[in-house]
């Protein structure tokens, strides 16, 4: 059975920005993780494409709203490949296939008999194509997340009887495992134990959108449509997907991660919808924080915006990704600040890890013929395979739970202990007395293999800086030989060729 990980379904309304790069490459790095430990992984990403706000914004740039999708939707696409994200399916709401997906899902909910024709009243965002409940000042209140006035609507609506899920969506959510972190989670506790009320599935005034069977002028709510992305995702092979044939092919998902803004569409209306229609709910909503730049919400009018591609043109993937991976914990909101992004790249990869392989690596090819010494243990126990072996298990324990800034940190302490290792050992003293020999090969061979072994446990986190560390130890990751044998101590070989050096990364300077 696949491993199925999605991020949420970005709306087109505009190019990727630094909120879904987060959320992406975090997805990335835990699909690569599962791979590497012999899962099989489908990873989904993909385009939110209908709806009001897609609308408008192709009405404004004067536009089909199909031909800005197309635009947009290739946009995401050529970024994802820029940012070498390992996307299995990368699905678009706008295609026949999701289409035939949405109506079957229909068919099943009505067959329920959830569906009914209501009247819709209340105050909407269209930044976040949702009602807001009963806002104070509704007029003149703007949307925290969108910072724009919301809309009146009274108009004729299908219901879906989210009410009569109650009992079972609180079952559902008070299982710790479906969704975390816990502040999450006690967020939609308090919210389900307010009572669920039943919630509109179609509208008249949008006609961007997938027609309701049966139902003149009513398109399909974008939530109701986008939510169903993930599971046509699993089964699209462009023409043709069906309910049975993801179902068959690996529905439900295992892990939806999303931003704490869409919690609620993914842990309570989703699994609600889920089981109307005799399907599996998805096993578990990881929810994110919200990224801020300089402390500050990011958006277009503060002009603080930061472009994604510009981040990657001038710095390249990994540092990138190491920032947003080690130094945001996964559920808390995290802060862009460039002067901290410049100083974690310089110490963590700059001073720490590629400082270790260069000054290693050229002891090891002064001293002992441009190769890795004998593994000649002297010491019965080794501190630094002491070290090696925790982190090792630290590191997978917290991949597990999906802490990956804590894995990531472990990967961080056995470099800084394989420095102090050096540093306490000074093989550069011992080597000038022969009968040092036999340590300093110990010496140098430990802290060799503690690098290959930092190398590898790289290798989800940042995919380019693991392949160039283990290059330079001549000692490569073997895609037939399973990952965690390859992180055992001691298998970096005896008198193998070292290649000559090449820089692995450079020191940012401040702008
Ligand atoms: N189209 C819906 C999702 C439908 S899923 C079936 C949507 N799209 S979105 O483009 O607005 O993306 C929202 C997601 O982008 C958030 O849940 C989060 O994953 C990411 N982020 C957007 N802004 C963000 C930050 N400032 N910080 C971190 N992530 C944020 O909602």
């Amino acid at each position: 059975m696949s491993f199925v990980i999605t991020t949420p379904l970005y709306y087109v309304n505009d190019k990727p920005h630094l909120g879904s790069v987060y959320t992406t490459i975090i997805c990335d790095s835990i699909a690569r993780y599962k791979r590497l430990k012999g899962e099989d992984v489908m990873f989904i990403t993909g385009v939110d494409e209908h709806g009001l706000k897609i609308q408008r914004t192709a009405n404004e740039k004067g536009i089909e709203p199909k031909t800005h999708c197309d635009e947009i939707s290739e946009i995401f696409t050529i970024n994802w490949k820029n940012w070498d994200i390992s996307f299995d399916k990368f699905i678009r709401t706008s295609s026949k296939s999701h289409e035939s997906v949405v109506n079957e899902f229909y068919e099943r909910v009505k067959e329920s008999n959830d569906i009914y024709m209501g009247v819709q009243k209340g105050w909407y965002c269209v930044g976040c194509e949702e009602f807001k409940d009963n806002p104070e000042n509704s007029a003149t209140y703007k949307c925290p997340i969108h910072q724009k006035n919301l809309e009146w609507k009274n108009e004729e609506n299908l219901f879906f009887r989210l009410s009569k899920y109650q009992k079972q969506i609180e079952k559902i959510i008070s299982e710790p495992s479906f969704i975390e972190p816990i502040e999450r989670r006690n967020e939609i506790v308090n919210f389900v134990s307010k009572g669920l009320k039943d919630f509109s599935i179609s509208r008249t005034n949008v006609s961007w959108g997938i027609p309701v069977p049966g139902h003149l002028n009513h398109t399909f709510y974008v939530w109701f449509d986008a939510l169903l992305g993930y599971v046509s995702a699993i089964s699209s092979n462009e023409t043709e997907s069906s309910l049975e044939m993801s179902i068959n092919a690996g529905w439900p998902a295992d892990i939806h991660l999303i931003g704490k803004d869409i919690l609620r569409f993914h842990a309570v209306y989703w699994p609600a919808m889920l089981i109307s229609a005799g399907m599996r709910v998805p096993k578990k909503v990881l929810g994110h924080g919200f990224l801020t730049r300089e402390g500050q919400k990011m958006g277009k009018s503060l002009g603080n915006v930061l472009d994604p591609d510009q981040l990657l043109s001038r710095y390249g993937n990994d540092p990138v990704r190491w920032y947003l991976i080690k130094d945001i914990s996964l559920g808390s909101d995290g802060d862009f600040q460039d002067k901290r992004f410049v100083d974690i790249i310089n110490n963590d990869l700059a001073n720490t890890i590629g400082n270790l392989l260069n000054r290693t690596s050229s002891m090891s090819r002064k001293w002992f013929d441009n190769k890795v010494p004998n593994n000649e243990k002297i010491s019965t126990n080794n501190k630094l395979e002491n070290f090696a072996k925790i982190a090792v298990e630290k590191y997978m324990h917290n991949f597990e739970i999906y802490k990956l800034d804590h894995a990531a940190n472990e990967v961080l302490n056995l470099a800084i202990n394989t420095n102090l290792y050096l540093n306490d050992n000074q093989p550069w003293l011992l080597v000038k007395e022969k009968d040092n020999l036999p340590f300093v090969k110990e010496i140098i061979y430990a802290v060799l293999e503690s690098t290959r072994i930092i190398g590898l446990l790289l290798l989800p986190l940042l995919p380019e800086l693991s392949s160039k560390i283990n290059e330079q130890l001549g000692s490569i990751y073997k895609k037939e030989i399973p990952w965690e044998e390859q992180l055992r101590w001691g298998l970096l070989i005896s008198n193998s060729s070292l290649p000559k050096p090449t820089p692995i990364i450079n020191k940012l300077e401040y702008e």
